[in-house]
């Protein structure tokens, strides 16, 4: 009888990396001339090549069983179907039903949901319409030109990330402005340019507890009602998406103008429902459909396709290999495309916040390191900056160049070049330059040989450097949504192989109830709770600040 179980394939993975040891890529490229054309993958819009990643046929076979000795196929049928998967808050895992077709059934404890979905869907619709449209003013009676929405992490980061992405698809009069800081500069930079008859503020919060959107949202509510001089102006200008009816009462806004959720989707999954509604005012229910229907295709591909030609599996496998065999401890997530200049800010989020744990779901320690540290920046700005460490620093950093093949209008030449930037990249990380080659290079311009010896150690690139090339077949609703959507699952899929609950955030619990405190001790001439020297140190120092 097989015996074949997780941890035993953890171990058959470490042996073939020890005797894969330090096998360069460019020796892996001469010895298979098939190598690039095989290790691609394209679906939903999307061209995966991960050829440059530190691996045989052999390491993917073994990828691919621990994939499948982790259960892989049954959390996500679970996941699709509604089980309780989040367990330490024992909720369901639903972000997927938000995108499901209307004709689709989804059962949580033996209810559809998709017809609550799309009603709240058709809800949002209809108000975004009458916004767009003009229909919707202010208590002066004009159109609303300017939107606010106040919100933070997964009440922010989604929305704001794909309003960016698909400016070119905004309504003309539309104005998005995003708060999610609290410190108060934020909110006075949108509020100082706003004219409160034709701002409509957004409060996005999936708690209707968290302090820094309801701080940021008062002070709205108090400039709205200074300058319109009537409380009554906050039902033209204040709207709340929110799974908590009873504290958006309480703040003053009618639920008639809340647009709800459930607690089965994650505040970091969130962009897909209500929390979306500053997407559909920028691009119209249309375009919204269009990214619902990218991800949906995005979950179905992850559904259906074989393990080795699936995308998210894939990902998720390699990044898993760069961690855990490989010691990669963290991610660069490089866009060659301005329009996605939030997207590593979004996928920290996504990711860090899901598999930032170090216990397992029956609460034992994981066996192996977790969610590696998500960053990045536009590649070409990167290259200016960060780049460096990447080609000769002491670590590597695996990389996600994401392109996108369409150009912008008129831009050719822009667009090619910061194309080739991105594949130059990936080329120059891969296969770096010996020092004998960049000696050579020296002597043929004609340096000394000492000043050749003495500079070659600093030119030479060691290679080997792993990354994934990710292109767009354009940026469009439809295509950013498979993107997003890949991504999640990817997330999902190394959550199962460690074995943590990727839906649950008790980490930033802690922070939250030290911060009450603290707030109390700074308004205070004296601490009133307990604090460690430090903390009351920086406590005291901020009681003597300038003023
Ligand atoms: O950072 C913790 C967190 O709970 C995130 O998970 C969430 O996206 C964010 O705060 C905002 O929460 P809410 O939408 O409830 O205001």
């Amino acid at each position: 009888m097989s015996t074949t179980t997780p941890e035993s394939v953890w171990q058959r993975l470490a042996a073939h990396r020890a005797e894969l040891g330090e096998r360069h890529l460019n020796e892996l490229f001469e010895a298979d001339s098939t190598r690039a054309g095989r290790m691609q993958v394209e679906a939903c819009g999307l061209f995966l090549d991960y050829s440059k990643n530190r691996v045989t046929d052999e390491t993917l076979r073994l990828l691919l069983d621990l994939a499948k000795t982790s259960g892989l196929a049954q959390r996500r049928t679970a996941m699709f179907e509604g089980e309780r998967i989040n367990t330490t808050e024992q909720r369901a895992v639903l972000h997927t039903a938000l995108r499901r077709p209307a004709s689709e059934v989804v059962l949580l404890d033996g209810r559809d949901v998709v017809p609550d979905v799309v009603a709240v869907r058709e809800r949002v619709a209809r108000f975004a319409e009458t916004v767009r449209c003009g229909d919707w003013c202010g208590y002066d009676g004009r159109p609303i030109t300017d939107i606010v929405n106040i919100g933070i992490g997964g009440s922010d980061l989604g929305p704001l990330m794909v309003c960016e992405a698909l400016k070119p698809f905004a309504h003309p009069r539309l104005r998005l402005h995003f708060v999610s800081n609290v410190d108060g500069v934020q909110i006075d930079d949108v509020l100082r340019s706003a004219d409160p008859g034709t701002t409509l503020f957004i409060v996005a919060s999936k708690t209707f507890t968290t302090q820094e959107t309801l701080t940021n949202a008062h002070t709205a509510r108090a400039w709205l009602i200074g300058r319109a001089g009537d409380e009554a102006a906050i039902a033209r200008h204040f709207v709340a998406v929110s799974t908590n009816a009873e504290a958006v009462s309480r703040f003053g806004i009618d639920t008639a103008n809340m647009f709800g959720f459930w607690d089965w989707v994650g505040g970091r999954y969130s962009l897909w429902g209500a929390i979306g509604l500053p997407i559909v005012l920028q691009i119209g229910t249309q375009g919204f459909d269009a990214l619902l229907a990218g991800a949906h295709a995005m979950d179905v591909h992850f559904r259906e396709a074989p393990f080795e030609r699936n995308l998210p599996v894939l990902m998720a496998l390699l990044g898993i290999w760069n961690v855990d065999f490989l010691d990669a401890r963290s991610q660069v997530i490089a866009p060659y495309h301005q329009r996605l200049h939030r997207l590593p800010a979004f996928l920290q989020q996504l990711d860090m916040e899901s598999n930032g744990k170090s216990v397992r779901l029956d609460g034992t320690p994981v066996a192996h390191p977790t969610s590696p540290v998500i960053w990045g920046e536009t590649g070409i700005n990167g290259q200016h900056a960060y780049f460096q460490m990447l080609h000769q620093g002491t670590g590597f950093a695996p990389v996600d160049f994401i392109g996108v093949l369409a150009r912008p209008d008129g831009a050719e030449h822009h667009h090619r070049l910061a194309f080739a930037n991105m594949v130059a990249q990936a080329e120059a990380l891969m296969r770096g330059k010996s020092a004998d080659a960049v000696a050579a290079e020296m002597r043929a311009a004609g340096l000394a040989e000492e000043r050749v010896r003495a500079l070659a150690p600093h030119r030479a690139f060691p290679g080997n450097r792993p990354s994934n090339t990710l292109l767009l077949e354009r940026l469009d609703p439809r295509t950013l949504g498979a993107l997003l959507a890949l991504y999640e699952h990817r997330t999902f899929v190394q959550g199962v192989v460690w074995g943590v609950n990727s839906f649950d955030q008790w980490g930033v619990e802690l922070g939250k109830q030290l911060a009450a405190r603290v707030l109390d001790d700074l308004a205070a001439d004296q601490d009133r709770h307990p604090h460690d020297a430090s903390t009351a140190a920086l406590i005291a120092r901020y009681r003597r600040r300038p003023v």
